[in-house]
């Protein structure tokens, strides 16, 4: 039946009733291939401290990954909100801001950022995800958690947290499929973490909450969803979720949304790429003359990779907010038991030179009109590694492994093939082309549609990753 899914002639019949929606563009995923060639750009030397005369360095940087940049992206015109913000920083600083720091401004300022009032996702929006592509996503990591459950013991009691849960789709397919395993989710408590007080409220629908009074001991009210009955509680971090039940974490797409800081190699070391603006007042890169803080997680990643792997590298990018927050991780898992489980496009190594805009499914100037389009970059996975074993000795850490891999072991063919015995017609198409980009490489080899609507398979591109609690073994199906 598989194979027939995958050869069989492409037909007009498309899914109805599901909550994924058929695109009028084709959908863009947020894997950008990373090229091996590259073409120059001059960025000067930034006057960090007191000299502005210093002689401006040559770098190059790749700029052949992106497409459709606008014709006119610098052209004046009233500065949107977020931009006064960035340029007042720049000002009041007296220099300019790192990449970081841009990043982080631009998708999670709590007035103007990226994420904060709006929903991104499906193909109205900028960039597609694994969850919106099919609820085989949701279903199988929900396999994972109940199969690492019972490794666990089967606490009786149990934080599920998702870290930037999108629209709230993995989770809901989630608990939907696991509902029937009423041990499993009458243990649960649902934690989403989410700095989007938009995509809250979204996740809120989603998980179909509703919010009951408080028990008559406790005026406490609490928001239920009934999908599976479990309890949800949203935080803007982490940290903020509640310690002292075993937990299980789940990233998809979360760490690549973590800031980082760009290194540039010139003949005089390292420098950082920071965002300066320019004297016609656009944004510009610049490299800094003078070490700057985030020059301590360099030479941290370089530590970690080796003289061999950094030597060939012209670019290298460092992700200080994914140490740290693996780090918390790494310390909740140890104290109080579970795993975590990080999905996303990346690399097992170094990353040079990734961050990438999108906006409407194209990749944009990562400096055009911040705010309205996506930032993303790499995963470094092997950086991830490092921080949760540095974190504690009580955790271990499996894989990457691809995402074709992970969900093969669990059983997505199986799966696939029980909702095709009871398709419509008009589900067949999506089903088909959904397993297609969750577990395929490169383009379907059943499409006979419009060749730039060709369904992408990027099932070797996102990589798995698990970090779990010594004591529950190797979780399944590293
Ligand atoms: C690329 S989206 C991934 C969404 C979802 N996991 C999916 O696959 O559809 C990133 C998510 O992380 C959230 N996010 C980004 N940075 C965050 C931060 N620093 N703290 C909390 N949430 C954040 C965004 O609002 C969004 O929900």
């Amino acid at each position: 039946m598989l194979r027939r899914l995958l050869l069989q002639a492409s037909t007009t019949r498309r899914l109805a009733g599901a909550h994924f929606t058929p695109p009028s563009s084709p959908p863009l995923l947020r894997y950008r291939p990373l090229s091996s060639s590259s073409s120059s750009t001059q960025i000067p030397e930034t006057h960090l401290g007191d000299n502005p005369d210093q002689p401006s360095a040559t770098i190059s940087i790749d700029r052949s990954g992106l497409c459709n940049p606008p014709a006119h992206s610098h052209e004046p015109c009233s500065d949107s909100e977020l931009v006064k913000h960035l340029k007042g920083i720049i000002k009041f600083r007296g220099g300019p801001i790192s990449v970081a720091e841009y990043m982080e401004e631009v998708l999670t300022n709590p007035k103007a950022g990226f994420y904060m009032n709006r929903d991104v996702f499906g193909a109205g929006g900028d960039f597609i995800t694994s969850p919106e592509v099919s609820q085989m996503f949701g279903e199988m990591v929900g396999v994972w958690a109940m199969s690492l459950w019972e490794q666990m013991g089967q606490p009786g009691k149990m934080n599920l947290v998702e870290l930037g849960p999108g629209r709230g789709t993995l989770m809901a397919d989630l608990l939907r499929g696991a509902s029937k395993f009423k041990n499993f989710t009458e243990s649960l408590h649902v934690h989403m973490v989410e700095c989007s007080p938009a995509l809250q409220k979204l996740q809120h629908q989603a998980l179909k909450c509703v919010d009951e009074e408080g028990m008559a001991d406790t005026a406490e009210k609490r928001t239920v969803s009934t999908l599976a009955k479990t309890p949800v509680s949203w935080h803007a971090t982490f940290d903020q979720v509640p310690s002292g039940l075993p937990s299980i974490i789940i990233a998809h797409e979360f760490y690549d949304a973590l800031p980082v800081h760009q290194f540039q190699r010139a003949s005089r070391g390292w420098c950082e790429k920071m965002v300066d603006v320019a004297e016609d007042s656009k944004f510009r890169f610049v490299l800094s003359s003078q070490p700057t803080p985030a020059t301590l997680y360099l030479a941290k990643r370089c530590k970690w990779a080796g003289m061999e792997e950094i030597a060939k590298l012209d670019h290298v990018e460092v992700c200080p907010a994914s140490m740290e927050l693996t780090q918390s991780i790494a310390d909740r898992i140890a104290s109080d038991g579970g795993g975590a489980l990080v999905i996303d496009y990346g690399q097992n190594g170094v990353v040079s030179d990734s961050l990438q805009a999108i906006r409407k499914h194209k990749f944009v100037d990562i400096l055009d009109n911040p705010g309205s389009a996506d930032l993303s970059a790499y995963v470094d996975f092997a950086s991830i590694r490092h921080s949760a074993e540095e974190a504690s000795g009580e955790v271990s850490v499996h894989g990457p492994i691809t995402q074709s891999q992970f969900l093969g072991s669990l059983g997505i063919n199986f799966r696939v093939e029980a909702l095709l015995q009871n398709c419509t017609e008009e589900q067949f198409e999506s089903l088909r082309s959904g397993y297609w980009q969750l577990v395929g490489e490169g383009e379907a080899p059943f499409w006979e549609g419009p060749d730039e609507k060709v369904p992408i398979g990027m099932g070797t591109r996102y990589l798995v990753m698990a970090i779990v609690n010594k004591k529950h073994g190797v979780p399944v199906p590293f």
